[in-house]
């Protein structure tokens, strides 16, 4: 009797945790349903558009096109006013990625990335056991690489830009002296970095107040304006060399780092020949390595041509196990291949080769997942959101730039260059710190990552642009550490299988597997209670996003629909501060 007692009041608390379960479920779905409602539409304009994750950036990019710029005008100016509004990712302390396509169709790509100092080697993170150490990587001097920014708005101004660089600049350096209204996102975030900024400065910087930052709150940056005025005035020399390296170095110097005077003079992005492929009929421009990002979505995008997923239906189980078993073979192989091709060969060709990527998925099941323990699991090592930022832009003429720039972390190393008023970096965690070590998006790595003297961490940045029928099609980017990839990949799925406007396909809830760990992860509310039993009756594991709860990418895009009209669409149902704005 007492067992049977037992019995049923196990049945009824589990019944209970499972109706709590589905309750909660619902009611994300409720507040998906709620904010995509208000968040459904994009901006429509016939001329020009700028795309990007703060409203004054967007602003400030709209006028240089307004005024006549052209979009590497705009992106100069977009870029330097993201590093002083935007300072948890754009930046001038660390590095990114360009694709651009001009209106004749000429497409190519500027690498900014950072690199490795020259006094960087190997086993620079590891101890005397040959154990990690994890923080060293990410917080403080020894985890920033040599930064790129600067180098890459200069190269990009030099080879494109029609306005004079100055005029590009003055709006950032206004917005340093004079400060700018702190968004409730802008303070949030500056608010849970505060002991940090304490305990990895010596003295004090802008981003702590004296008490926390609430919205509304003017925040100015008057050693970042001066900073700024040097760029100004000088263009690369006036961050590579002079005061701002000196700042640069004696910082390094003071807090244990190892970037000199020689690695800043020696820094240079780098033109390269973009990954170009064709996808159902639309020709696709990404980034080429450093970026695994170009040869992943070409992987994925060449696989994903042998199945009819539109038929699958939308986030459906069928759909969701497909693209999982791509991507698992997928990361593996970027893991294992993928790197700085500056420094190792990097089978680019093979990898994206119909030949190769059909015997690869060959051994796709439709009713069950592969295993992905081939070697030892990665885990998804830190609890703390990581930013990036993307920004779209295309201009009256029509044409289009996709950039995607970073300090990797949130505010990067959370350094503050003394009496220079910048934020460095955190990059050298790209690396593959050690063989089969997780990085912070739970990457693994081996020695064609391997960290060296000047090289480049590989990246998962993919700015991408997509023409059909030699006409300009979409330009999109996004934020998301190893989620880029895949957000990317479901975003095109999303317009190009699934028809959805550009707004449609960036709010659409998404996942994200990436071999290690061994499971898909989920945006709260999805997938649908059907899809969850589909999916584990296959053998999947599944996960809720863990970072805020709400967030997987935050795409900037700009479709140019059929008849003409730039459908700009940021991402503020996940950014709140995304804005898109044209004429
Ligand atoms: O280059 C990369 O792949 C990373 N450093 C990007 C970091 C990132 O996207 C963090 N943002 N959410």
């Amino acid at each position: 009797m007492r067992n049977l007692t037992s019995l049923i009041a196990m049945c009824v608390l589990v019944a209970g945790f499972c109706l709590a379960d589905y309750l909660v479920l619902q009611a994300h779905y409720a507040y998906y349903h709620m904010r995509a409602s208000f968040a459904n539409n994009g901006v429509y304009n016939r001329q020009a558009m700028v795309v990007s994750a703060h409203p004054i950036a967007t602003e400030i990019g709209r006028t240089v096109l307004a005024s006549g710029g052209n979009a590497f005008d705009a992106a100069v100016a977009v870029n330097f006013a993201l590093a002083v509004v935007y300072p948890q990712a754009g930046n001038i302390g660390g590095g990114g990625f360009m694709v651009y396509r001009l209106a004749s169709g000429e497409a190519g790509t500027l690498d900014f990335r950072e690199r490795a100092p020259m006094a960087a080697t190997a086993d620079m993170y590891l101890d005397e056991a040959g154990s990690v150490n994890k923080r060293a990587s990410l917080d403080g001097h020894l985890a920033v690489g040599v930064p790129g920014s600067v180098a890459g708005m200069t190269a990009m101004h030099d080879r494109f830009g029609s306005i004079a660089w100055p005029e590009l600049i003055t709006p950032a350096i206004r917005l340093a002296f004079d400060g700018f209204a702190l968004t409730h996102k802008g303070a949030k975030m500056l608010n849970l970095y505060r002991d940090a900024f304490m305990r990895l400065n010596r003295g004090k910087t802008a981003f702590v107040g004296e008490s926390k930052w609430q919205r509304g709150d003017l925040l100015q940056q008057k050693d970042l304006a001066v900073t700024l005025r040097r760029i100004m005035a000088n263009k690369n020399a006036g961050f590579y060399e002079g005061e701002t390296a000196r700042f640069l170095v004696e910082e390094m110097e003071a807090g244990g780092g190892i970037i000199t005077v020689e690695d800043l003079r020696a820094y240079a992005p780098i033109w390269r020949a973009p990954i170009r492929f064709s996808y159902r009929g639309h020709d696709v421009i990404t980034m080429p390595p450093p970026s695994s990002g170009g040869v992943a979505l070409a992987q994925l995008l060449a696989a994903t041509e042998a199945f009819p997923i539109s038929h699958y239906g939308h986030n459906t189980d069928n759909y969701i196990h497909f693209l999982v078993e791509m991507e698992r073979r997928v990361y593996a192989d970027r893991a294992t291949y993928l790197g700085d091709p500056d420094y190792v060969d990097v089978p680019v060709e093979r990898l994206v080769s119909r030949d190769y990527i059909n015997q690869r998925m060959a051994d796709i099941e439709v009713l069950k997942k592969t295993d992905s323990n081939l070697v030892g699991a990665g885990h998804v090592a830190v609890m703390e959101s990581a930013e990036t930022t993307h920004f779209s832009i295309v201009d009256a003429a029509g044409n289009a730039v996709a950039i995607t720039t970073t300090l990797n972390g949130n505010f990067g190393s959370k350094v503050v260059v003394q009496n220079a008023g910048f934020l460095l970096n955190n990059e050298m965690d790209d690396f593959a710190i050690k063989e089969g070590h997780a990085n912070q998006f739970g990457l693994l790595g081996g020695h064609a990552n391997a960290i060296g003297p000047g090289k480049r961490m590989l990246s998962s940045m993919t700015p991408t642009i997509i023409e059909k029928d030699g006409k300009l099609k979409l330009v999109l980017g996004t934020p998301g550490g190893s989620t880029i990839i895949t957000t990317i990949y479901q975003t095109l799925l999303n317009i190009i299988d699934f028809n959805m406007t550009a707004q449609e396909a960036v709010n659409a809830r998404k996942f994200h597997s990436q071999w290690q760990p061994d499971t898909i992860m989920f945006e709260k509310g999805t997938p649908d209670i059907f899809d969850i039993i589909g999916l584990r009756a296959r053998g999947h594991k599944l996960m809720t996003w863990p970072y805020f709860g709400f967030e997987l990418g935050r795409v900037e895009a700009i479709l140019v629909h059929d008849d003409g009209r730039l459908e700009g669409a940021a991402d503020f149902m996940r950014g709140l501060d995304d804005r898109a704005a044209g004429f």
